[in-house]
């Protein structure tokens, strides 16, 4: 009987750590942060790269477009109901117009899977225009739905 309440316990505790409707909207509004700042870590990485700002490592090059990649639906996970208000700067109009949100962030995603893979030829003209095409996509999203 004790091991089954145990067991029980255990699972609810697995169930309410998975359940994100749960979590403290400060709490998601942080962990969006942080992803977005680890994104944007990376991403200025190869971006000084490829403008001459840091020597150009491809081995670095290719870890950050791979993390950059793998973040890169991190961020959408947090943006719960209730986290549109508070220490954030994202705009009402996520949630007043969801799908533009998310084609945004699909269109993003699409084009950091092509980094990550641009970043492995070790092209570095190719790079360049993949790091301009990346950015665009990041800028048009925070224009229309981040307060400067
Ligand atoms: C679909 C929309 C969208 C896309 C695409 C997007 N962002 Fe963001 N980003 C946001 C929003 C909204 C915030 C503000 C989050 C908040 O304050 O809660 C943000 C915040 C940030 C921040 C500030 C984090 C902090 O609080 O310090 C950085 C850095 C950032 N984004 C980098 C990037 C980079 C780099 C890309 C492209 C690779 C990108 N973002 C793509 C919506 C987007």
């Amino acid at each position: 009987m004790k091991k089954m309440a145990i067991a029980l316990l255990g699972f609810a505790g697995i169930v309410s750590f998975s359940a994100q409707a749960q979590m403290k909207p400060e709490d998601a509004i942080k962990l969006r942060q942080s992803a977005m700042k680890l994104i944007g870590y990376n991403f200025g990485s190869i971006g000084a790269m490829v403008n001459d700002k840091k020597p150009y490592n491809k081995d670095e090059a290719i870890r950050n477009a791979s993390r950059v990649d793998a973040l890169s639906t991190q961020p959408f996970e947090f943006f719960i109901a209730g986290t549109d208000k508070g220490e954030t700067k994202a705009k009402a109009e996520i949630w007043k117009d969801s799908d533009k949100f998310k084609a945004a962030a699909e269109k993003m995603q699409g084009e950091v899977a092509k980094l990550a893979q641009v970043a492995r030829t070790g092209d570095m003209a190719a790079l360049k225009a993949q790091v301009g095409t990346t950015g665009s996509a990041c800028k048009a999203c925070h224009d229309d739905f981040r307060e400067k």
